[in-house]
């Protein structure tokens, strides 16, 4: 695979050794820094990233910030951006098999080292399960003004309207 890579100062050695790894197996890398730890800005590097993979120049993104939480943030600001931060492994595989994630962001200070290697694997290889899953992730692209008056429609009601998935895309609960 293409894979983005993205961090701030407070992520850039991890996603340095991530870089590395993704060379060793095989994958090409783009690496839009930082390069050292000179303090930036990490919204920057996530929208790179995002913008990256959104535009087809990558296909997965991976971005590293001393939290997770902000470049992933950034990331997500990207229309087609699906960025999950995570810092154990079911999270991360969910965030494959359920949300079709295209993006994962890791905390430098927050994870050990051996957790993010085991994480980056399952990213690589978890496939998306699709069904009922590919129905939802598309409604977290339907938010423009048809889905705005419907939620301002529910808050007035104070109940949510479902969508319900088809039944046909419905395997196992
Ligand atoms: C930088 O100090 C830190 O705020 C940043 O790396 C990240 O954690 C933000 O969400």
């Amino acid at each position: 695979m293409k894979i983005a890579v993205g961090a701030d100062h407070a992520g850039f050695e991890y996603k340095d050794r991530i870089a590395q790894i993704l060379r060793m197996k095989g994958h090409e890398v783009l690496d839009f820094g930082t390069h050292d730890a000179t303090p930036v800005d990490y919204p920057q590097y996530g929208y790179a990233v995002g913008e990256a993979v959104a535009t087809g120049r990558a296909d997965r993104g991976i971005v590293v910030c001393g939290s997770s939480l902000g470049i992933a943030m950034a990331a997500n600001k990207v229309p087609g951006i699906r960025c999950a931060p995570v810092d154990e492994p079911y999270s991360a595989e969910l965030a494959r098999r359920h949300n079709d994630a295209n993006v994962i962001a890791f905390s430098e200070r927050l994870t050990g080292w051996e957790m993010i290697e085991r994480m980056l694997d399952i990213y690589l290889e978890t496939p998306f399960d699709g069904g009922r899953h590919a129905y939802r992730v598309e409604q977290l692209f339907d938010f423009g003004d048809a889905q705005r008056a419907r939620t301002l429609k529910d808050l007035e009601r104070g109940e949510v309207t479902d969508a319900r998935t088809p039944k046909e895309l419905v395997g196992k609960p």
